[in-house]
């Protein structure tokens, strides 16, 4: 059987029985803020929001994240709570406030100024500040205390993401040994040599090995984070099953390659999107050349430069095809307050003008460069429209932009350049594989992507994409919360998450869950 929203749903249903489901992650999945002296409500770019909405509005339950938008407060109750989505409420937003000073040593300087260079090693220069590292542990107390009131002193399972909080599973443990505490890290994990240069690297750990499971993408993560472990702390390594054992407490280390929901493309490609890829070519002068697209927060491990330079060298080595397409490039601003951020989008806009000034005409420029937020109704789009979406991360623990697209592609139409250096390099091995920084060999696969057959366009992407809708969020959230949930006290009523009675078979699968967790667990399938 295969994994929808209403299968997680019900997994979810057995699986908590009546533990509440935290999720904590430092970016919010709505973000109110003020434009033109309105409140507006905005999803923000990046995949880690995008794929997790779907699970929480599936399982219910509440996800602590920072506030972050100028119009947050005015948005929330008294205990910074609100219901979301705002068109179908189905789970709570419990915003976190954090002052300025927090904001700055916490997000900028710890997580994105020292563990995000550091754990995707792509030669941006890690820098550990002690006033940075000082914030991250306050700020993570502050996290733990907001999640432990979210808990109410009941059962539940605490689902934590990524970097931003790897001292908080200690933390919680601490304070409630019962909780149970799983922990996905989105991003790559580094080996030794390179994770030892952290100063506050065995504190880290021993914040980590406070999960009951720390999940990574791939199992080369999880490899080079047990080598890490043994080689900083005192503890036992079970190489058998996978897992650390310290002060009395077992960590399991588990691969769990992330995904997306394949209805959102439906969802938002809504029937009148010819005409919408109409008005949005007019308003960009597309005409109706071909469209190679690459969508993007402007981070410096996305390989923007790097792609931008295979279309200079595609239009040296194939004059041939100026004039005929345009490579567009949305690039989110993000982290802009960082200096690399901010020098990123300076040398993006640099590069762009270059190649549009040597290569382009007063009627066409090749490089077409949308440096704003874009909501997810025009992403969508231009996934649809495109020849190609070309992904060229310099190291990258997933990409989800590269399953999105294949999402998109209900027409089995388009090609997938993407870089061997993503997560999702592993799965969809009929893309058009390339390595960045080999600007030749990625001028070629842009080629490629303008030239591929139409049927050998479509026997590539039918198994992507059959990929793609076998591996979908919803089995990932069910599959990690079968793992733990295994681990969760039975309360003595769960509390069914919906608003819907359970059916006959779940009621089944209720009254088993008492009698045998495990028989459960193989009658569903999840093993
Ligand atoms: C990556 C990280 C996420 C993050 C996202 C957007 O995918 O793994 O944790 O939310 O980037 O970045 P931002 O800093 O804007 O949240």
């Amino acid at each position: 059987m295969g994994w929808s929203q209403e299968r997680l749903e019900s997994v979810a249903r057995t699986r908590l029985g009546g533990a509440k489901l935290i999720v904590v992650a430092n970016r919010e999945p709505y973000i109110h803020r003020f434009r033109d002296g309105e409140v507006e409500c905005i999803r923000p770019a990046g995949g880690l929001t995008t794929a997790l909405d779907p699970v929480m509005r599936a399982c219910g339950g509440t996800w602590v994240a920072h506030g972050s938008g100028d119009a947050d407060l005015q948005s929330v109750d008294a205990r910074g709570r609100l219901r979301v989505p705002p068109d179908d409420p189905s789970y709570t937003l419990r915003r976190v406030w954090l002052t300025k000073e927090q904001e700055e040593g916490y997000y900028y300087g710890f997580a994105n100024g020292g563990l995000w260079p550091l754990c995707h090693q792509v030669y941006a220069r890690p820098t550990f500040d002690p006033a940075h590292w000082q914030a991250y542990q306050e700020v993570n107390e502050i996290f733990a205390a907001a999640v432990l009131e979210e808990a109410q002193g009941g059962p539940a399972l605490v689902f934590v993401q990524d970097y931003h909080f790897a001292l908080l599973p200690r933390l919680l443990k601490q304070a409630r040994p019962d909780l149970v505490i799983a922990h996905f890290w989105h991003i790559p994990w580094p080996n030794p040599e390179t994770f030892r240069v952290c100063p506050w690297g065995p504190e880290l750990l021993e914040g980590m090995l406070g999960n009951d499971l720390m999940s990574f993408h791939i199992q080369y993560h999880c490899n080079n984070f047990l080598e890490t472990v043994d080689r900083t702390l005192e503890c036992r390594i079970d190489r058998e099953r996978f897992a650390v054992e310290r002060n009395g407490q077992t960590t399991r280390v588990r691969p769990h390659p992330i995904s997306v929901d394949p209805g959102l493309a439906e969802k938002y490609l809504s029937d009148d999107w010819e005409q919408r890829a109409k008005q949005l070519r007019k308003r960009h002068r597309l005409g109706d050349r071909t469209l190679l697209v690459g969508v993007d927060r402007v981070d410096y491990t996305k390989g923007i430069p790097e792609r931008l330079l295979a279309v200079n060298d595609l239009l040296e080595q194939h004059p041939e095809w100026k004039g005929r397409f345009h490579f567009l490039q949305v690039g989110a601003p993000s982290r802009t307050h960082l200096p690399a951020y901010r020098d990123l989008n300076d040398e993006v806009q640099t590069l762009a003008e270059r190649i549009n000034w040597e290569h382009g005409t007063p009627n066409w420029q090749p490089v077409v460069f949308l440096n704003e937020h874009t909501g997810p109704e025009d992403i969508f789009l231009l996934y649809r429209m495109a020849a190609g979406c070309v992904v060229s991360s310099l190291h990258d623990g997933m990409n989800l932009v590269a399953k999105e697209f294949v999402s998109a592609r209900t027409d089995e139409q388009g090609v997938l350049v993407l870089s061997r250096f993503t997560g999702a390099a592993r799965e969809l091995t009929d893309a058009v594989l390339v390595n960045p920084f080999d600007v030749r060999q990625t001028a070629e696969g842009l080629l490629a992507a303008l030239t591929m057959p139409p049927d050998e366009q479509r026997r590539r992407m039918r198994k992507m994409r059959q990929q793609v809708d076998e591996h979908n969020i919803f089995r990932w959230a069910g599959h990690l919360l079968s793992e733990v949930g295994r681990m969760v006290e039975p309360t003595s009523t769960p509390e069914p998450l919906g608003m819907t009675p359970p059916s006959e078979d779940e009621a089944r699968a209720l009254l088993a869950r008492y009698q045998s967790l495990d028989t459960l667990r193989l009658s569903m399938g999840i093993a």
